[in-house]
């Protein structure tokens, strides 16, 4: 019964995907045909796996700016620098395309469901008028609290020279380090959580540990989510195995707003308006102030240290390990990075 239930939902959907879904027009950049189900993911990663090879190959053979299907959901790709920066400069890019609606994933990331709260918080996944408002908002605070700046320099040398005696001292115990990538993570989550909430830890720190494994279960979260059939089928978070995946990462999240909460609860404490730490303070202060926007409150400051987290640690992280592979490679960039960085310091 609900295996034929199935397969008449399958066939329903198959003529309401061509209707209703792909622009028959196809007055839009080119990109190979879709089918239901798969969109373009077969053709897409037919001859290569890693992501990023894959979608240089349909832009090679489509052009630019291609049209490509991920499961039900149309995307655009943009990979020409000319075509790049067009976009960048269009202001009609500047907001979000994203639903103002909340998915599952919102759901789990805010830890509200849609029927508390139907839109998003904080930055990253936040379209309107709360992206507008928090994005402005964390820029601002950011670079109040160093970010951009020589303060934030002086964060980075002092994590660098961490890091440093850090490695001096694993290389005594083994010659071999080979988690270069949870170092840099550590190190970029370190310097981002200085200017969220005003302090560092140590490596192998009880807190560190803590926000180390915090930063793994988001990505893992968030990944384990994006690419599952939860993105375009939601009602599949009530049914196993999909309700197993949508427990779990809720669990973790809950962790991670209770570790929120306890820092934000110190720093209510000890919230001092003359002596603003940190961007936790001033987002304190914002609430407190008689201007007020509506999205300043707990659960937006919740959700935008979960951005800051989740944007801030794994792409530093990563691109330092990447910096560092080249280095390996191609060793006369490093003299000549190392030659740059005397020469400014000189004339300075
Ligand atoms: C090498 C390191 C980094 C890379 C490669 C990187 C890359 C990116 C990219 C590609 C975006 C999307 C931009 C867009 O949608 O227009 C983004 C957004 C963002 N990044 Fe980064 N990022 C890095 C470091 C950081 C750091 C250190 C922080 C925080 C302290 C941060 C916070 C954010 C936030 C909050 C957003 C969302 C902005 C918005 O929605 O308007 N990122 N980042």
């Amino acid at each position: 019964m609900i295996l034929a239930l199935l397969l008449l939902l399958a066939l329903l959907y198959v003529p309401w995907f061509y209707l209703t879904k792909v622009n028959k027009k196809r007055d839009e950049a080119p990109g190979p045909y879709p089918y239901p189900f798969v969109g373009n993911l077969h053709q897409i990663f037919k001859h290569e796996k890693v992501v990023f090879r894959a979608l240089h190959n349909m832009a090679v053979k489509y052009g630019p700016v291609v049209t490509l299907w991920f499961g039900g959901k149309k995307q655009v790709v943009v990979s020409g620098v000319e075509e790049l920066k067009e976009m960048m400069h269009n202001p009609a890019f500047d907001g979000r395309s994203w639903p103002q609606k909340k998915q599952v994933i919102d759901e789990i990331y805010t830890g509200q469901t849609s029927d508390i709260n139907p839109h998003n918080l904080g930055v990253l996944f936040a379209s309107g008028e709360c992206w507008q408002v928090l994005r402005r908002f964390s820029l601002r605070s950011l670079r109040d609290n160093g970010f951009g700046k020589q303060v934030a320099e002086m964060y980075i040398l002092e994590e660098a020279q961490y890091l440093m005696d850090y490695l001096r001292q694993r290389i005594k115990e083994n010659p071999v380090v080979t988690n270069l990538d949870q170092i840099f993570t550590m190190m970029a989550l370190n310097i981002v959580w200085q200017m969220a909430a005003g302090e560092r830890f140590n490596f192998d720190e009880e807190g560190m540990v803590q926000l180390l494994t915090f930063e793994q279960d988001i990505n893992e979260t968030f990944w384990s989510i994006i690419f599952s059939p939860l993105i375009v089928m939601p009602f599949l978070k009530h049914l196993p195995p999909m309700k197993n995946v949508v427990s779990n990462a809720t669990r973790k999240m809950k962790k991670l707003h209770s570790f929120f909460d306890k820092t934000i609860e110190q720093h209510r404490n000890s919230f001092d308006g003359n002596n603003i730490r940190d961007v936790i303070d001033a987002f304190i202060a914002q609430e407190a102030s008689s201007t007020k926007s509506a999205h300043f409150d707990q659960a937006n400051l919740r959700v935008l240290l979960s951005d800051l987290f989740l944007a801030g640690s794994e792409t530093t992280g990563k691109t330092m390990e990447w910096a560092c592979l080249f280095m390996i490679l191609y060793p006369e960039v490093m003299i000549l990075s190392s030659f740059r960085r005397s020469h400014n310091a000189a004339k300075s």
